[in-house]
């Protein structure tokens, strides 16, 4: 059957809590996080769902509370703050996961390059560009500086429905390393790239010096109480196919590997966006429990060549929530129908825009709530 989406009539949302019970060998009910089932490989009767960048500008109550403090930092380091923009979407939509809130710009912060966000201009550091530069960052204290960071893990987590699993982050080290070099966001990368062509081995120092620092930050979140974490290569995509393997893929490995050596089994979501069929050698080499697939990337394509080796999480375009309705919940059926049959995460290919309806993400998250588009009543 083609259509899966059949109008409002299908939807029956369950309510929140109550959608998983299973029976243990012991006789007590026990409560499962279906997210984490997902990340083990499992399937469940319908695929777990959060969405990133579920909290944030779109949302009332957080521009709300937005208002209460002087900076976007301050809210990352004020945890009672931090945990309850990290709490706020978990109310108004039930998804299976709340992801800290907190930013991948941390990291340059905690060692030692000022990092200021100012409205309409996005982020602004005051760029590093050589090996010499590198001096003046220092990886000594960097939990300690984040460690307000952890206290709102460990807020979050007893706020939480013991249904909702936990996701840290951090940013992957190309992408942290731009906005590091750029001294913000950029176009083409070309600080970046002409540090790393003409000083390949400093340029790696500092990949070295992020995949410590990223280590350690994801070992605090995970030892407070995160269930699971998410590398963000958001400028993957800009990175050339010879120097793939150099700059995304071993300090990715790297990242992992320190990190399991700590705390072993860690499960990690790898998201690798716009690398096309790149994707599947990511993959295979980083040692990622799921990959998160951007909207460009064929959800067949990914059920195909991805998910025998992984957990998939995606991949609606975020515009669709911009319209909403039906077209929406089409374009969400289509990707559960690709996908739902292996293990597997609904989320979006990228993060909520500031422009997006509420009404329109809380119609999404109860679509994939009530199962409808899932096994039996696709
Ligand atoms: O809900 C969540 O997903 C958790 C919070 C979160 C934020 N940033 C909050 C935030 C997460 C996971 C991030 C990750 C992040 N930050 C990425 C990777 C994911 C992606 O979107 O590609 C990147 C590249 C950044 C860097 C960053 N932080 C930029 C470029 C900006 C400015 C964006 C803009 O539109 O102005 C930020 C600021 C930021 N991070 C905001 C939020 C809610 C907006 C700041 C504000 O409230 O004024």
């Amino acid at each position: 059957m083609g259509l899966v989406f059949q109008g409002p009539s299908r939807i029956m949302p369950m309510q929140h809590g109550c959608s998983v019970l299973h029976f243990s060998p012991g006789n007590d009910l026990r409560v499962t996080k279906i997210l984490l089932d997902a990340l083990a490989g499992q399937t469940s009767p319908r695929p777990p769902f959060w969405f990133m960048r579920q909290a944030g500008r779109y949302l009332p109550e957080y521009r709300e509370i937005r208002t209460t403090v002087p900076s976007f930092l301050d809210l990352c380091y004020t945890p009672e703050l931090a945990a309850e923009v990290t709490v706020q979407p978990v109310r108004r939509f039930h998804p299976d996961a709340a992801i800290l809130f907190s930013d991948i710009l941390v990291i340059p912060d905690a060692l030692g390059q000022k990092v200021t966000f100012s409205e309409g201009v996005g982020p602004q550091l005051e760029a590093i560009t050589s090996t010499d530069d590198l001096a003046r960052l220092s990886s000594a204290e960097t939990n300690t500086h984040l460690s307000p960071v952890f206290e709102t893990v460990r807020q979050v987590k007893a706020q939480l429905p013991e249904d909702v699993a936990l996701l840290g982050f951090a940013g992957s080290p190309w992408t942290v390393a731009t906005y590091m070099v750029e001294g913000g966001t950029s176009r083409d990368f070309a600080r970046t790239k002409t540090w790393a062509r003409e000083d390949p081995d400093g340029f790696d120092d500092l990949l070295a010096l992020l995949v410590s620092a990223t280590s350690g930050y994801l070992i605090g979140q995970l030892d407070a109480g995160a269930d699971a974490v998410q590398l963000f290569d958001t400028w993957a995509s800009a990175v050339p196919a010879d120097q793939f393997d150099r700059w995304i893929v071993e300090p990715t490995r790297r990242i992992v590997e320190t990190v399991r050596a700590e705390k072993p089994g860690a499960k990690f979501i790898g998201f690798p966006r716009g690398i096309g069929p790149a994707i599947a050698h990511y993959v295979t080499e980083t040692g990622v429990n799921a990959i998160g697939i951007d909207s460009a990337l064929s959800p067949a394509y990914a059920a195909d060549v991805l998910q025998p080796a992984c957990t998939v999480q995606g991949n609606l375009d975020p515009m669709a929530l911009l319209v909403g309705g039906e077209p929406m919940l089409r374009s969400a059926a289509a990707i559960i129908e690709a996908l739902g049959d292996g293990p597997f995460i609904f989320n979006l290919g990228h993060g909520v825009v500031p422009q997006t309806p509420p009404e329109n993400v809380a119609a999404l998250a109860e679509f994939i709530r009530s199962g409808a588009g899932s096994g039996d009543l696709r």
